[in-house]
C-alpha cells in the first residue's frame, strides 16, 4: 500500500491524438528510494499504475539517447536525473519543438532528417591503406568532445531558434558535423561547410547556451558551432 505522504509526487503531461483535443496533466504518486530516476517513477507508473502512459527509453543509463524530456522545465535525461534532486511536484513534459505523437514521445524523424543532411560519417575516397588511416593523438584530440554526441536531441529541442524555425539545422547536426569536419582523416569538409553555411546552417545561432547547458554528455555545444563557422568563413576565403 503506498504512504502517499511519503510518496514522490509526479505530474506526467498526457496526450493521446485519437483522444485529447489538447494535452493535459495527470498526477501520480511514487514510492522511492534514495538513488531511484525519474525514469524509475515513469517504470512505476507504467508498470504498477497506468500501462497507458507512453515514452522512450532503452539503456537506462545515459548512454541510448532515447529518453530525453522536459523535466521541471529542462531538458534532461529521464535516466539521469534523480528523483531526490528535484523540486516537487515534478513536472515531466515531452521535447518542445518536434510533434508529440503521444505522451512523452516526440516525432524524432525532422530531427534525424537534419542529421542526416551534413553527411554525418566518415568521406575518403583516397585508396586504403595497408593498415588504418592514421592520425596523431594530437589530430584525434581535435574533435574528441564531438564524438560524444548520443543523439538525445536535447539541444537542438532547447534551441528558441529551433522553436522558433524547424528548418534551422539546430545544433546537434551541426556537432556531429564538427565530429567530422576536424577529423584530419575525412576528406568532405567543404561539402559539409557548405550544407552548414546555408541560410538555415550555423550562422543562424544566437549563441544563447540553451543547447550547452542542455547537453547531458556535457558536450561544448556552443563552441563546436562557433569552430564551425569559422571554418565556415575560412572555407569562403
Ligand atoms: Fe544530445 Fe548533447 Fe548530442 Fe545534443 S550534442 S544530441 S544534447 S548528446
Ligand atoms: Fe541555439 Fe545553442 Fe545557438 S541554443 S542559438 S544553437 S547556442
Ligand atoms: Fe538510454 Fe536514458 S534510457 S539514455
Amino acid at each position: 500500500m503506498s504512504d502517499k505522504a511519503k510518496d514522490a509526487i509526479v505530474k506526467v503531461k498526457r496526450y493521446v491524438p485519437e483522444r485529447d483535443e489538447q494535452p493535459h496533466w495527470e498526477t501520480y504518486f511514487v514510492s522511492w528510494e534514495p538513488l531511484d530516476r525519474v525514469l524509475d517513477a515513469l517504470h512505476q507508473i507504467k508498470w504498477k499504475q497506468d500501462g497507458s502512459l507512453t515514452f522512450r527509453r532503452s539503456c537506462a543509463h545515459g548512454i541510448c539517447g532515447s529518453d530525453a524530456m522536459l523535466i521541471n522545465g529542462v531538458n534532461r535525461l529521464a535516466c539521469k536525473v534523480l528523483i531526490k534532486d528535484l523540486k516537487q511536484p515534478i513536472k515531466v513534459e515531452p521535447l518542445r519543438g518536434l510533434t508529440v505523437e503521444k505522451d512523452l514521445i516526440v516525432d524524432m524523424e525532422p530531427f534525424f532528417a537534419q542529421y542526416r543532411k551534413v553527411l554525418p560519417f566518415l568521406v575518403n575516397d583516397e585508396p586504403a591503406p595497408e593498415r588504418e588511416r592514421l592520425q596523431s593523438p594530437e589530430e584525434r584530440a581535435r574533435f574528441d568532445d564531438t564524438t560524444k554526441c548520443i543523439l538525445c536531441a536535447a539541444c537542438t529541442t532547447s534551441c528558441p531558434v529551433y522553436w522558433s524555425d524547424d528548418e534551422y539545422q539546430g545544433p546537434a547536426a551541426i556537432v556531429n558535423a564538427h565530429r567530422f569536419i576536424f577529423d584530419s582523416r575525412d576528406r568532405a569538409a567543404h561539402e559539409r561547410l557548405e550544407i552548414l553555411g546555408d541560410a538555415e546552417g550555423a550562422f543562424k545561432c544566437r549563441t544563447t547556451f540553451n543547447c550547452t547547458d542542455a547537453c547531458p554528455r556535457g558536450i561544448h555545444v556552443t563552441r563546436a558551432i562557433q569552430e564551425v563557422k569559422q571554418a565556415i568563413l575560412f572555407d569562403k576565403l
